[in-house]
C-alpha cells in the first residue's frame, strides 16, 4: 500500500475528534440539532488548525441520511454516522455535494461566474451542496462583488464556507452576511496529546520530551506538528524493526537549542559578563544553529520572564517543570522596563540581520548590547574598557 502522510491519515472524521475548537464544533452541532443551518460561514485562523477539517465534517453531517431521518440520533449523537451511502461517498472522496475551490489560484471574476453557474444546480442526492472557498482573501474586489448577489440570495441547497488565514482582508459586505468562526491556535498540551495517540496507533515508542519538541516547533498548527512528526519518524527510525524514537536524534534533526543557552544569555546580561555572552554566541555559530532562529527563541525567553514577573505564576509558560521553576526563580532579575528594552533591541536586530552579510559578527554584537541594556552605564559593545561605575540591574 502506498504511504499516506500522517496529516491526511489522521484527519478527524467527526466533530468529537477535532481538538481545541470546541467553541466552534459545539455551535455547529447545536445549529444542526435545531435545524438552523446558515448559508454563509467564515472560518478564520492560522494554517493547519482545522478549518478545512471542520468544513468537511459539517458537509458530511448535513447530508448524512441518519442525521436527516433519525431524530433521536440527530438530537443525541449529532455526528455524521460514517455508514450511510452519503457518508461513505464523502469518506471515499466521491461525494458530489462538496466542492473545494482554491481562491488563491482562481481569483478572477470569470472564475467566480463559473462558480455561480455551478451553484444554481441542486444536489442529486442528499440535502445540501457545500462550497468550501479556501484562501478567500485572495479574491479580487471585482470577484468579491460578483459573489455578493449569490450570497444575498443563496439557493436553499447551498452552503458557502469561506476559509481564510487573513480575516481582515475580507470585505465587510461579505463578512456581514456570514456567521464568523475564529479558529484558535492549538495549545501545546493538545498537540502533544494528539501526537501521542498517533504514535500509539502507529505502534511507536517515543522517549519523554520528544513530542514536546515536535509540538513546540509547530507553534500552534496541528498540521505542522503532524508533518514534523512524519519527518522525525523517517529520520529516527533507521531499521524497520526498530520502534523507538530517541530524544537525542530528534533534538539533532530539529536543530533544537537547549533552554540552558537562553538562561546563559540572561545570566550574562544580569552579571554584566561579556565573556560569558561571547561564549554563547560562539556556541550558536560553531554548532551551525540559525542566528535568526536563536534571536526568535531568545525573544520568547524574555517574554517568559515578563509573563512570570507580571503574573507571579508560570501557568502561561509551555515548558517542562524544571524549566518553569527556573523562570520563577530568575524572574525578578530584570525590571519590566529593562526586559522591554531588551526585547525591542532583539526585534530591531532581527529585522536588520536579515539584510546583513557579516551577520555572525553582528549577532555577537547584538548579544553584547543586551548587557548594555541591563547595565546602562557599561558600554560593552563599543569595545575598550569602561571606567564608569556599574549600575545595579534593578534600577
Ligand atoms: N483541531 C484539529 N484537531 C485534530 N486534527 C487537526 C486539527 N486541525 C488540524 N488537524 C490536522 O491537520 C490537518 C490539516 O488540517 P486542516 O486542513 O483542517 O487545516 P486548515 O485550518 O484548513 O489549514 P489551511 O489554512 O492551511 O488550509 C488535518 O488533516 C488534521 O490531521
Ligand atoms: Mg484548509
Ligand atoms: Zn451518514
Amino acid at each position: 500500500m502506498s504511504y499516506q502522510v500522517i496529516a491526511r491519515k489522521y484527519r478527524p472524521k467527526k466533530f468529537a475528534d477535532i481538538t481545541a475548537q470546541e467553541h466552534i464544533t459545539r455551535t455547529i452541532q447545536n445549529s444542526l440539532r435545531l435545524g438552523r443551518v446558515g448559508h454563509g460561514y467564515i472560518f478564520s485562523g492560522l494554517r493547519g488548525v482545522g478549518k478545512t477539517t471542520v468544513a468537511r465534517v459539517f458537509a458530511k453531517a448535513v447530508n448524512c441520511s441518519r442525521m436527516i431521518d433519525d431524530q433521536v440520533y440527530l438530537k443525541e449523537v449529532t455526528e455524521p454516522c460514517g455508514e450511510c451511502e452519503s457518508c461513505r461517498d464523502f469518506e471515499g472522496g466521491a461525494s458530489l455535494n462538496i466542492s473545494e475551490f482554491d481562491a488563491a489560484s482562481n481569483n478572477s471574476v470569470d472564475d467566480i461566474r463559473l462558480l455561480r453557474e455551478n451553484v444554481r444546480y441542486g444536489p442529486q442526492k442528499g440535502r445540501f451542496r457545500v462550497y468550501i472557498i479556501d484562501e478567500v482573501h485572495m479574491l479580487s474586489t471585482a470577484a468579491f462583488n460578483a459573489f455578493l448577489k449569490t450570497l444575498e440570495e443563496p439557493p436553499a441547497h447551498a452552503i458557502f464556507i469561506f476559509a481564510t488565514t487573513e480575516l481582515h482582508r475580507i470585505p465587510a459586505t461579505i463578512a456581514s452576511r456570514c456567521q464568523r468562526f475564529n479558529f484558535k491556535r492549538i495549545p501545546l498540551s493538545d498537540i502533544e496529546k494528539q501526537l501521542q495517540s498517533i504514535c500509539e496507533a502507529e505502534n511507536l515508542d517515543v522517549e519523554s520530551g520528544v513530542l514536546q519538541l515536535v509540538g513546540r516547533k509547530a507553534q500552534g498548527s496541528m498540521r505542522d506538528a503532524q508533518s514534523i512528526l512524519d519527518q522525525v519518524i523517517a529520520f529516527a527510525i533507521e531499521q524497520d524493526n526498530e520502534r523507538t524514537v530517541h530524544y537525542g536524534k530528534v533534538a539533532e534533526l530539529l536543530n533544537y537549542i537547549d533552554d540552558d543557552q537562553f538562561f546563559e544569555v540572561t545570566d550574562a546580561a544580569a552579571a554584566g559578563d561579556p565573556k560569558k555572552m561571547l561564549d554563547v554566541a560562539r556556541f550558536v555559530i560553531d554548532n551551525g544553529y540559525d542566528e535568526q532562529d536563536f534571536l526568535e527563541k531568545l525573544i520568547e525567553h524574555l517574554r517568559n520572564f515578563l509573563v512570570v514577573y507580571n503574573l507571579r505564576s508560570t501557568r502561561l509558560i509551555e515548558r517542562p517543570e524544571p524549566v518553569k521553576e527556573r523562570y520563577q526563580h530568575d524572574a525578578a532579575r530584570f525590571t519590566p522596563s529593562v526586559m522591554m528594552r531588551m526585547i525591542d533591541l532583539l526585534l530591531q536586530a532581527q529585522k536588520e540581520l536579515r539584510f546583513q552579510f557579516e551577520y555572525q559578527f553582528r549577532f555577537e554584537l547584538v548579544l553584547l548590547k543586551l548587557i548594555e541594556v541591563a547595565h546602562p552605564s557599561v558600554p560593552v559593545s563599543a569595545g575598550g574598557t569602561s571606567q564608569k561605575k556599574k549600575s545595579a540591574t534593578q534600577s
